[in-house]
């Protein structure tokens, strides 16, 4: 299995995570909030199980430098590596902290790459920390959900000599910018949404800090301040963080770089004024001041502040765009400082994706005695011939989605998914492929990298499906597609249409065509107002699962046609919510559980409806089957 894990870089909000904690003693002191991103540079390792803990590389960035490390999976021997100077005690704290609360056994973990620069206030200790929680928990299915990694990841850091912010495991989100919140010892985390691109540059300024100098300083600024020094600095930390941290990420999503810049000038402007005094031998910052100050630095750039724990560690700016990015970066690196770039893309709100496939595919009986339905293949537009589930997964994959999670019906197909997905094939098949089919061997692998499986034990329907994703969603919006239908546009990507249309109201939203009169019974069929006058999009007003004839005629007719469910929707939290009350209200333990009920139930609090520029194949049942087949030969 490939784990990629990033460097974090702290764009606003430095030092409130420790703050923050300090609430447990004085609730008067407000809460840390800060914006954190994943950066390009990273480390990358394959991993997996063995009896022993060991990390061995074949980085070329480290052949100079390594040696390499075993361990049994004895907590003793792993505590004490973790509390001693090692250069693997960070691994070993989270190896034991794993051992000490979940049954599993080890893992030889190979580190294939590592870019990201040790000591730079980048958070390397923290992402080595993440990828050995988040390799634990993939190879022993352990359910954690990136909280939970990014927990035993602080966890496990604890147990050794250093120490580390809570921000620092905000590498565990990849590579889009989160803001997290401190309030005691909780942290919670919301994903941003970015409007237009930001060119960040981001520098090591090459000079000396003594980072635990500043935090004891500051520290005694913490619980109760002694005087208005103190005071000032809790302010800053906590108020003014506060507005800070909100005028950021509005700039943000409305794409404003020009304000986001200035803010980072009067964020750092603030600290200056009042945080600094607090520990002037170290918060001065000579060198600091003097690239924020540089004029060249200026005319390229919209705003700049320091980074991390601040000092003369490390500078970060907004450059105005990609030009001048790549042209502040050069003048930092020839004036002796070591730069690196950051473009933050927009992203959507929405990223992941959901496919439930542990149907038994009845009516596709004798062939799903052999092959599950999604694994039926079909010629896609590129002219290749795939498994339905791969035409599927590649359109969530050009749609940007980050994580899609499979519900599957048992181990076995779990084994068949993690076959095709992770495993490559013999050195003699590979040797027959073209070198074009080499680089198809790499998308397959890329996919399977945003792969999750989920095993639904019991079969109680779709509704009942999608709701074993629950744990997945963390509370975001997700894109669900049917296992057993397949999507194709003349013009965009069916799944990037949903994901637009999404961010237009963030309400729930349920893809639709329109369908013949007779074909209501077989359906899920919406009705409702016309909210443009192109009329692809609706509020709808009813939702109704095979409705009669009678029903549909009386009550489901928009002008003129019948619209029903297209086998796409985006589900927002409540949705899982009713699923929830749904499941636990059902008096039968194998009544089916459907997805249209709880949907229904968000026609009050807005349910909408879209009409995309595209078609939907079904691949469920044999006439479908045959009228896919026709409709996909190109
Ligand atoms: P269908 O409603 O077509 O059910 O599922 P099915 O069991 O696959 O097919 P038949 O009716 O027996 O022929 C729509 C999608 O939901 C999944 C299916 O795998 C398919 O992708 N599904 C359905 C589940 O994952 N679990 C379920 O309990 C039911």
């Amino acid at each position: 299995m490939n784990i990629f894990v990033p460097g974090r870089l702290c764009l606003f909000g430095e030092h409130s995570d420790w703050a923050g904690l300090h609430r447990m003693i004085n609730a008067d002191i407000v809460p840390g909030a800060a914006i954190v991103t994943g950066i390009e540079q990273g480390i990358y390792a394959t991993v997996e199980k063995a009896d022993r803990f060991s990390m061995q590389s074949i980085a070329a960035e480290l052949k100079n430098t390594w040696t390499d490390f075993d361990s049994s999976m004895q907590t003793k021997e792993l505590r004490g590596v973790a509390s001693s100077d090692s250069y693997f005690a960070y691994v070993a704290g989270v190896a034991s902290y794993i051992k000490e609360h979940y049954n599993v056994g080890g893992m030889k973990i190979t580190i294939t790459g590592m870019t990201l620069p040790m000591k730079s206030g980048l958070s390397s200790s923290a992402a080595i920390c993440v990828l050995v929680a988040r390799a634990f928990n993939q190879l022993y299915e352990l359910n954690l959900n990136t909280i939970g990694e990014m927990n035993i990841a602080f966890k496990g850091e604890q147990r050794t000599k250093s120490r580390c912010g809570r921000l620092d495991q905000a590498c565990a989100f990849g590579g889009s910018p989160v803001c997290m919140y401190f309030d005691g010892d909780e942290i919670a985390v919301e994903r941003l949404v970015i409007k237009k691109p930001l060119y960040w540059v981001f520098a090591n300024l090459n000079a000396a800090k003594d980072t635990i100098r500043i935090l004891s300083d500051l520290n005694k600024c913490y619980p109760f301040a002694a005087d208005e020094k103190e005071k000032k600095v809790q302010e800053a930390l906590g108020v003014k963080n506060q507005e800070i941290i909100e005028r950021a990420i509005a700039y943000m999503k409305t794409g404003d770089a020009v304000s986001l810049g200035k803010l980072m000038t009067e964020a750092q402007e603030i600290f200056d004024a009042m945080v600094a005094p607090a520990s002037p031998g170290e918060l001065t910052a000579p060198k600091l001041h003097q690239f924020l100050n540089d004029e060249k630095v200026k005319s390229i750039s919209y705003g700049g502040k320091g980074v991390g724990s601040q000092g003369d560690g490390s500078i970060q700016f907004l450059a105005k765009d990609e030009v001048s990015q790549k042209t502040l970066a050069a003048y930092l690196d020839q004036n002796g400082l070591t730069s690196y770039t950051l473009t933050i893309k927009p992203k959507h709100r929405v990223r992941k994706a959901i496919i439930p496939v542990a149907g038994f595919g009845t009516r596709l009986y004798p062939a799903t005695r052999f092959l599950k339905k999604e694994m039926m293949p079909f010629v896609d537009k590129d002219g290749l011939l795939k498994p339905a589930i791969l035409i599927l997964l590649e359109q969530l994959h050009e749609a940007d989605i980050e994580e899609i999670c499979l519900v599957l019906g048992d181990e076995k197909d779990r084994e068949l998914y993690e076959n095709f997905f992770q495993k490559s094939l013999p050195e003699k098949h590979l040797e027959k492929l073209s070198a074009a089919m080499h680089n198809y061997e790499e998308k397959i692998f890329e996919i399977g990298q945003k792969l999750r499986f989920i095993i639904q034990h019991e079969r109680r329907g779709f509704g009942h499906a999608v709701y074993q994703c629950r744990d997945f969603c963390e509370h975001e919006p997700v894109l669900l597609l049917l296992g057993d239908t397949l999507y194709s546009s003349e013009t965009k990507n069916c799944s990037l249409q949903m994901l637009e249309a999404y961010e237009q109201s963030e309400r729930p939203l349920i893809a639709v065509h329109p369908i013949s009169p007779e074909e209501v019974i077989h359906y899920g069929v919406v009705s409702g107002t016309w909210e443009d006058e192109t009329r692809t999009k609706i509020k709808i007003e009813k939702f109704i699962e095979k409705p009669s004839v009678e029903t549909a005629k009386k009550e489901l007719v928009m002008t003129g046609r019948y619209y029903s469910v297209f086998g796409q929707y985006v589900l927002t939290p409540e949705v899982f919510n009713i699923l929830e009350n749904n499941i636990q209200n059902e008096e039968h333990e194998t009544a089916e559980i459907g997805l249209t009920e709880a949907l229904a139930a968000c026609i009050g609090s807005g349910l909408n409806g879209i009409v995309l520029d595209g078609k939907m194949h079904d691949i469920g049942n044999v006439k479908a089957y045959k009228e896919t087949v026709k409709e996909l030969i190109i």
